[in-house]
């Protein structure tokens, strides 16, 4: 176990790179099955779900190297195409690989990505989008079963805008012969990227970041080089923990309209904004407090993502009146809710509602991360509280951040990782110390 030791109220300043997108990079590399030779994704950041992803590759019969920010993926050899249940538990979007599978190898046998971190993530609609290319599915005590040797080109109409439905959608819609037609797709840029990635490597698909995408499969993919977008949370998190502890934090390496929607809560809330096409600098004076702001409803993009919604919240904790946060996309994300209050902070909710009437002051706490997005929320929070925070639960926020502490210490925040033997270290001197205070104070009786 790791934890976070943060020292509150320190003002923020400089500059930080992204690294490259969690939910760009996962589908990415799902969809390096595909192609017929060496693939190599450049930006692709160091996280657990990265992690999980290549290991489920290997797995497969993929070979896979990293060298620095790259990896290179070899999918030539693949030979299986199933997927144990301690595999895709390990990472929420594994789902992602049944498109691949299906359209590389015409089968594909997965369990359900399981966990409820959000609430019930359903899968019915990544299943409906590759029957209706022709997959047979059996569902059978938790394990799917698909085939689809002859997959071919149609309609897929999806009731929901899911990034991941929209993703299977094309990635198993590039092995079915003829032109696929997604309706209602997900708008998300890691979609767009996903489309970017596969022209690259051979494909024909176009439409991407509109809701009708087209795809023309059936033909060779081939080895390519390829080069991750910038993780538009990791910049919404850095500059809501800007906007939590004040000072002057600039983020490059993202396009700032990718993050219009947080910047312009920011700045309603009281930040100076400012943009360049690929970085953000944001400026808030640290003895002027953030003021509420109009509601926050969370949407699919281009709406406020719900990813971001749970950092945001964590400064606005601290903040002059009362801002109503409305969470449309999942029915379980507000778990960082309690641990704001027990950090001092008023908030109430209310089925997908919560009223948060911002108090001046917060106050350092022992803090655990209930989610990736929630942990990054606390940590945004600690940093504009008064006192010390410890933060337990990293492994959720190592799913999605590379390095956060160093990334926020960068900054100039005052913010360390403990590790196990560390901490079991501090533990024993501690005991230690108190061992020695019994030996030397005089027994009195
Ligand atoms: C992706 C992102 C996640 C983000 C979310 C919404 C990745 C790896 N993860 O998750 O960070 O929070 O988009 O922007 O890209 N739904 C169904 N049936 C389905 C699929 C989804 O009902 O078959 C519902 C979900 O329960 C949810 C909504 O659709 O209420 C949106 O989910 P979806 O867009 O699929 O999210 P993910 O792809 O899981």
């Amino acid at each position: 176990m790791s934890v976070f030791e943060i020292g509150g109220g320190r003002p923020l300043e400089g500059t930080v790179a992204v690294h490259g997108a969690k939910n760009s990079v996962l589908p990415v590399l799902a969809a390096t099955l595909l192609a017929r030779g060496e693939v190599a994704v450049d930006n692709c950041p160091r996280l657990t779900d990265v992690d999980a992803a290549l290991d489920i590759l290997t797995h497969l019969g993929c070979r896979v190297k990293r060298e620095g920010d790259r990896v290179i993926v070899d999918p030539r050899q693949v030979c299986r195409w199933d997927i144990p249940p301690e595999k895709m538990r390990a990472m929420r979007s594994s789902v992602i690989f049944l498109g691949p599978l299906l359209a590389r190898l015409g089968r594909a046998e997965l369990s359900y990505p399981g966990g409820c971190e959000l609430g019930p993530r359903p899968i019915d609609l990544h299943l409906k989008a590759v029957r209706a290319l022709g997959a047979l599915v059996t569902e059978e005590d938790g394990a799917l079963r698909c085939t689809g040797e002859n997959l071919t080109g149609g309609q897929i109409r999806l009731t929901l805008p899911s990034v991941g439905a929209t993703e299977n959608a094309m990635l198993s819609a590039c092995g079915a012969v003829g032109t696929t037609t997604i309706h209602n797709a997900a708008r998300e840029p890691e979609i767009v990227d996903l489309q970017r990635f596969l022209n690259a490597i051979g494909g024909r698909v176009e439409g991407a970041g509109g809701s009708v995408i087209q795809v023309e499969g059936g033909g060779p993919l081939y080895g390519g080089a390829f080069s991750v977008m910038g993780d538009r949370m990791a910049a919404a998190t850095w500059l809501c923990a800007g906007a939590a502890a004040g000072g002057d934090v600039t983020v490059t390496g993202v396009d700032y309209r990718h993050v219009s929607t947080v910047t312009a809560a920011l700045a309603e809330a009281g930040c100076r904004v400012s943009s360049t096409p690929s970085s953000v600098r944001l400026r808030r004076l640290p003895e002027r407090p953030l003021e509420a702001i109009a509601p926050v409803s969370t949407a699919p993009y281009p709406g406020f993502p719900t990813d971001a919604q749970a950092p945001l919240m964590g400064a606005l904790a601290r903040s002059r009146g009362t801002t109503i946060f409305v969470e449309n996309m999942f029915a379980s994300r507000y778990r960082h809710v309690p641990e704001l209050v027990r950090m001092g902070a008023h908030i109430q909710v209310e089925g997908r509602l919560a009223v948060v009437q911002g108090v001046e002051t917060l106050t350092g706490a022992r803090l655990v991360a209930g989610d990736l997005r929630g942990g990054a929320a606390l940590v945004v929070a600690a940093l504009g509280a008064k006192g010390k925070s410890t933060l337990t639960g990293l492994e959720h926020v190592d799913r999605g951040y590379q390095d956060m502490d160093r990334v926020l210490r960068t900054l100039g925040a005052d913010i360390l990782r403990r590790d196990e033997t560390e901490l079991a270290a501090c533990a024993a001197g501690k005991l230690e110390e108190e061992l020695d205070g019994i030996r030397t104070t005089p027994q009195t009786t």
